[in-house]
């Protein structure tokens, strides 16, 4: 492993240089070096290095000027930079100009161990998640919905051909699975895209309030009516109606509905003109619609009017193996959203995420990813981030809620360089408290 690793040392100065290139060819890494900014920039094109140590005080061109042009040409590369103890600023400095370190001299052998270990740990999650985020870029795309797996594939074919025809399309699928997106997939895909999507959710309304929302109403056609108002079948016209939760029509409207779907037209309520259907129907729901009928709760005429084509969409336990295309996709967009340097999520992380039986499904894990990114405390997405996931399921849990508040604890005194009243300011709990937490966990500040 350490043999396919390059690295490139860049200091003027040249006992530094030679120790540097003395522990890192004993660690077994191929090691190049230069004397200067200038020489640096001629050879960083011709080996692609996975990493370079940069001295920051040189003459002629500094180490600053290597970093960017560096970071321009090979972002991947990992830049540690080597500082004296004066020049630290200069080195938050580059921090920000994207190093991904840096190293005081003078440096202990371990010391640089450590950090080349812990850099290229870092290294290979980086490129891990440059993968997923490819994928999820790539064929594993569907308008809007993210999905390698071949289930997924299938249902992206089968929305290709439904789109074309014109035919009434229901969707069954658990709560969370994205109905709704593979309903707005159809629309996107057919003729009718360019008129409206309308959606209505047929279980948030009570029923004298469903007709009106669904055919509207003149004025005056009850109590309350002071005007006239278009329902969700007229302002879908030209476009798509996703009637959802279709399973909680009272039985009377499945009657009204069905009769409207057949003889293609419709009036408001108290209104006399008749207004011609011209709208692509989609449905969906949760329930087992065999089922309702069985129980007499739905009907089957109406059922067969809705069903022409019956798409099942598949549980996220079911295909597992897009739970870290979906877990990226949402990192993604969350790290846009809050700015929070998130850069990735570690394995181990994405297998405990695999390991969870998401009864919410994809919503579920979008809710989970967004907490995960907000509560994030470090730049890479770990198990302990998720560890609310398994909470009142002691059993399976991986880890302790104990040694989760040490590593909390620990990191916040770390972060405030041990000053106590400022930690216990930032955990919120009073300093006798957390002396007791520091002794109970043996905490103590490293050197
Ligand atoms: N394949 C997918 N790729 C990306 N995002 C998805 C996918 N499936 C669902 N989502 C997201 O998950 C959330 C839930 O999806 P959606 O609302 O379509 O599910 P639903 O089946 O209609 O759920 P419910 O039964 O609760 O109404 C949405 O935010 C949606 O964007
Ligand atoms: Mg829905």
């Amino acid at each position: 492993m350490a043999g396919r690793i390059k690295i490139l040392v860049v200091d003027d100065e040249i006992i530094v240089r030679e120790s540097l290139i003395g522990w890192l060819k004993k660690g077994g890494y191929q090691v190049d070096s230069a004397e200067g900014g200038r020489q640096a920039l001629g050879i960083i094109d011709e080996r692609e290095y996975d990493l370079v140590f940069l001295d920051i005080m040189m003459p002629g061109v500094s180490g600053l000027e290597v970093l960017k042009e560096l970071k321009g040409r090979y972002p991947q590369t990992l830049v540690v930079m080597i500082t004296a103890y004066g020049s630290v600023e200069t080195a938050v400095e580059a921090m920000k100009n994207g190093a991904n370190d840096y190293l005081m001299k003078p440096f202990e052998p371990e010391q640089l161990t450590l950090l080349v270990e812990k850099l290229l740990q870092q290294k290979k999650i980086l490129d891990e998640n440059a993968l997923l985020r490819e994928q999820v870029a790539s064929r594993s795309r569907y308008q809007d919905l993210v999905g390698a797996s071949a289930c997924m594939q299938k249902l992206f074919n089968l929305i290709e051909e439904v789109a074309a025809v014109d035919a009434p399309v229901l969707l069954r699928g658990a709560t969370g699975t994205g109905k709704e997106l593979v309903a707005k997939a159809i629309h996107a895909k057919g003729p009718r895209r360019f008129g409206p999507f309308i959606p209505i959710n047929c279980g948030a309304f009570p029923e004298n309030l469903l007709e009106s929302e669904l055919f509207g109403h003149e004025m005056g056609s009850f109590t309350g009516a002071t005007r006239a108002k278009k329902g969700r079948l007229e302002i879908a016209q030209g476009g798509t109606l996703f009637l959802d939760e279709i399973g909680e029509i009272p039985l009377k409207m499945q009657v009204d509905l069905l009769r409207v779907l057949e003889q293609k037209v419709f009036h408001r309520v108290g209104g006399t003109g008749s207004i011609p259907l011209d709208f692509r129907l989609i449905s969906a729901t949760h329930r087992d619609l065999a089922k309702e009928i069985e129980q007499g709760r739905f009907r089957q005429d109406f059922y067969f009017r809705l069903n022409v084509i019956e798409l099942e969409i598949p549980t996220l336990k079911e295909r597992g193996e897009d739970i870290p295309l979906l877990a990226q996709h949402f990192l993604d967009r969350f790290r846009r959203e809050t700015n929070k340097p998130v850069a990735g999520i570690e394995a181990a992380a994405l297998d405990l995420l695999g390991s969870y039986a998401w009864p919410g499904n994809v919503r579920e894990l979008e809710n989970a990813m967004e907490r995960a990114v907000v509560l994030a405390k470090g730049r890479y997405l770990n198990k302990r981030d998720f560890a609310f996931l398994f909470r009142g399921e002691a059993p399976d849990m991986p880890f302790s809620l104990e040694e989760m508040e040490r590593n909390h604890i620990g990191q916040i005194l770390k972060q405030c360089g041990w000053n106590i009243s400022r930690a216990a300011q930032l955990l919120e709990i009073n300093r006798t408290t957390l002396h007791n937490k520091i002794k109970k966990y043996e905490l103590r500040p490293s050197k």
